[in-house]
């Protein structure tokens, strides 16, 4: 199992809409088994998967808490051909109380866990929140590559370098974590936008992947009700998702 996680410290960058669109494209149009983590106290991949609160919802917070819970247990089956690690805003106060417990250490709750159930997925998406919290961590722990979307119309670095220090950080506990690339996001039609950003992450020496996604009302439109890749699946921009996947294949096999 290959477990790519979407992160960036900056909200509203694309990290749920691309990491949904990797998961469905790789399933649905790939015939991969995928395994999807809502690492998100939003859970909107979750609700975009059909999964509502119900009662007993078994969710990444409980897996990530209760030692004993093997984690079969959270693991939901859409009606999208992807599995599901559902969220729910209870992953918040699990994520301080994870902190304050020294029982296991905090960065640790999903490894084990989540390499019991490896060998029936190839691939594992995690959805992350703008930020680097306990859930992040988890989700460093167990990633082979880190995808960093990046919104192209809001030319600024800023966090990069936290984030790098986390990634930095978290490569000492996870030797095989990669980082194979920021991806441009919110790509505006006949701007110089994205060679504009292409150019300062050069300068950085960030590497970047050649796909950009571009800015389409669409998504934004469709985004209360399902994912773009769903609900409109001959969009050009779903295009650009397919693409960076394809993308994405060929890069991490040379890493
Ligand atoms: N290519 C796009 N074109 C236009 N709108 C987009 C595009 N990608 C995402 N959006 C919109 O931007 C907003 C943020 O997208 P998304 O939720 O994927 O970002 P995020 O990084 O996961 O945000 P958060 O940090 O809050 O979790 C949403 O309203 C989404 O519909
Ligand atoms: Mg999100």
């Amino acid at each position: 199992m290959r477990t790519i996680s979407f992160v960036n410290i900056k909200g509203g960058v694309g990290k749920t809409t691309t990491a949904m669109a990797f998961a469905l494209i790789l399933a649905r149009e790939m015939g991969k088994r995928v395994l999807v983590i809502d690492a998100t106290i939003q859970h909107h991949m979750t609700r975009w998967l059909g999964i509502t609160e119900q009662e007993p919802l078994v969710t990444l917070a409980d897996i990530m808490l209760r030692r004993e819970l093997p984690i079969e247990m959270a693991i939901r089956h859409t009606d999208y051909g992807v599995d599901l690690i559902p969220s729910s805003f209870a992953l918040s106060s699990a994520n301080r109380t994870i902190l304050i417990d020294a029982s296991s250490p905090a960065q640790f709750r999903l490894k084990m866990k989540v390499a019991a159930v490896a060998d029936r997925y190839d691939y594992c998406i995690i959805d992350c929140p703008p930020d680097v919290d306990v859930a992040v961590a988890n989700a460093l722990a167990i990633s082979n590559e880190v995808l960093i979307p990046m919104d192209c119309s809001d030319f600024s670095m800023d966090g990069m370098d936290y984030l790098f220090q986390a990634m930095n950080a978290a490569a000492e506990y996870n030797p095989d974590l990669r980082f194979p690339g920021v991806f441009l996001t919110m790509d505006v039609k006949n701007s110089t936008l994205a060679a504009d950003m292409r150019r300062a992450l050069e300068e950085e020496g960030v590497p970047c992947f050649e796909q950009t996604i571009r800015h389409a009302v669409g998504v934004k439109k469709s985004t209360r009700t399902a994912p773009v890749i769903l609900s409109q699946p001959q969009a050009a921009v779903c295009d650009d998702y397919r693409s960076l996947v394809k993308e994405y294949l060929e890069v991490k096999n040379g890493l």
